[in-house]
């Protein structure tokens, strides 16, 4: 049976960070699905179909990754798709607060799915779309983040172009 994981978020835009993750969860699982959250209360720059075009060019390297979007629980869409690890990314200790909280009321939801926790590259630790969105906002260069193709589009967005 392959072994299939989601790797859920709001990825606005996708960044390096993201990319890290994907390539190392991609080489653990047979399939990876990358999935963009649609109903977040979190007001995002990017539309789903915006995003999921970037995240589709950020991946076109990995052959067992596909980029999907998803309403409702993460847990119900996981298992819809038959997947039994959702991997998230642990960069430092802020984020395991509200790590904790979601792996374990996913767990509460449905025992079936494990939470996988995957570290990405140090470079990539400090890193947020959050911050890179008010770095590209007040016209500082954000190549070592995301890829170019990103970084124009981020410009387009915030009047920077
Ligand atoms: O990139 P983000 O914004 O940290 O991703 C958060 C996300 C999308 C993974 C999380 O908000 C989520 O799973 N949303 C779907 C709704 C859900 O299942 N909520 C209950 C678990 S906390």
């Amino acid at each position: 049976m392959k072994k299939v994981a989601i790797y859920p978020g709001s990825f606005d835009p996708v960044t390096y960070g993201h990319i890290d993750l994907i390539e190392r969860a991609s080489a653990i699982f047979d399939r990876l699905i990358v999935a963009i959250a649609r109903n977040q209360a979190k007001k995002t720059l990017f539309n789903v179909a915006e995003r999921r075009l970037l995240l589709e060019q950020a991946t076109k390297k990995f052959s067992n990754v596909v980029i999907d979007d998803f309403k409702g629980l993460l847990v119900n869409y996981a298992l819809k798709k038959e997947a039994k690890v959702i991997v998230r990314g642990l960069r430092a200790i802020s984020d395991f607060e509200f790590e904790f909280q979601m792996a374990l009321t996913n767990r509460s939801l449905a025992g079936k799915v494990e939470t996988l926790f995957l570290m990405p590259n140090e470079r990539y630790a400090y890193f947020s779309s959050r911050i890179l969105k008010e770095i590209v906002a007040l016209g500082g260069d954000a190549k070592h983040f995301v890829p170019s193709y990103v970084e124009e589009k981020l410009k387009t967005k915030l009047n920077r172009a």
